[in-house]
C-alpha cells in the first residue's frame, strides 16, 4: 500500500518511520510512506498557509487553497480509497477502524497544526476525520504516526509469526492475558503454574479466562456487545 502524508514539519516523522515497524513494512516492500510538505503548495512569496480566524479570536488556521492545491496535485497521480484529516473532534480511532484503512491500496493523511484547518477544506476533500484520543496535540503528526503505525503492521508478511497481530488486543474483542518470561520467580513473584505446565488445552483455557476477566475489569464496553 502507498500512504502520502501531508504536513508542515516532515521532518518529525523521520525517526519513526526508519525504526521498527513501520522501517521493516517499508523494506519489506509492503508499504511506500511519502511526506509532502503543505508550504510546497502555498502560492504566497513566504510560502505561508494560515491566516488569522475570521470574526477574531485566538490562534492561526490553515487556509483553503494550499490544502485544495495539494490534495488536487496528489490526486491527479492516483485514487485515494480514504482522505483522512487527523483532528481530535472526530470519532476515536480503533482497531476496525485500522483493520479496514490496512486493506486500502492509497491512502492520504492530512495532518492539521495551529488552531486548526478551514471547515470548508474538512467538508470538501477528506473522507474520513480520524481522532486518536480525547486530548488535544499540538499537531496531527503525532496522531498521523499512530494511524500509520497502526496500519502498516497488519500488512500481511510485516510481522513475523511470533508477534503475530492476530494475536494482539482488540482483534478478538478482548484485551490480551498477561504474558511471561525467564526467569520462573523473581523476588518472589511466581509465573502462574500453567504456564509451566506444558498442557496446551489448560494455557489456551487459563489464557482466555484472563483475557475476559481483565477486559471485564479494564474496559467492560468491549463485552458489552459479546454478552448480549
Ligand atoms: N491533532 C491534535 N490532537 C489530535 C488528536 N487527539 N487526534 C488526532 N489529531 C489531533
Amino acid at each position: 500500500m502507498r500512504i502520502d502524508i501531508v504536513t508542515l514539519f516532515p521532518e518529525m516523522f523521520e525517526g519513526f518511520l526508519n525504526y521498527s515497524i513501520p522501517h521493516r513494512a517499508q523494506t519489506k516492500g509492503r508499504a511506500e510512506v511519502v511526506l509532502h510538505n503543505l508550504r510546497d503548495y502555498s502560492l504566497r512569496k513566504n510560502r505561508s498557509v494560515d491566516d488569522y480566524p475570521y470574526g477574531g479570536g485566538a490562534g492561526m488556521v490553515i487556509g483553503v487553497e494550499p490544502i485544495a492545491n495539494c490534495i488536487e496535485h496528489l490526486e491527479r497521480e492516483r485514487r485515494y480509497a480514504e482522505k483522512v484529516f487527523v483532528t481530535p473532534d472526530a470519532p476515536v480511532l480503533d482497531q476496525p477502524t485500522a483493520n479496514r484503512l490496512s486493506l486500502c491500496d492509497n491512502l492520504l493523511i492530512f495532518c492539521g497544526h495551529y488552531k486548526g484547518i478551514d471547515e470548508r477544506a474538512r467538508q470538501l476533500f477528506f473522507t474520513q476525520e480520524i481522532s486518536i484520543g480525547d486530548y488535544v496535540l499540538s499537531g496531527g503528526e503525532l496522531a498521523a504516526a499512530v494511524l500509520t503505525d497502526a496500519v502498516l503492521r497488519l500488512l500481511p508478511g510485516v510481522l513475523n509469526d511470533e508477534t503475530s497481530a492476530l494475536s494482539d488486543s482488540f482483534q478478538d474483542g478482548l484485551l490480551t492475558p498477561p504474558i511471561y518470561t525467564r526467569p520462573e520467580e523473581f523476588r518472589g513473584h511466581r509465573v502462574p503454574e500453567v504456564l509451566l505446565s506444558g498442557h496446551d488445552g489448560k494455557i489456551r483455557q487459563w489464557r482466555y479466562e484472563q483475557a475476559v476477566e481483565k477486559t471485564r475489569r479494564l474496559k467492560p464496553e468491549l463485552l458489552a456487545g459479546m454478552e448480549e
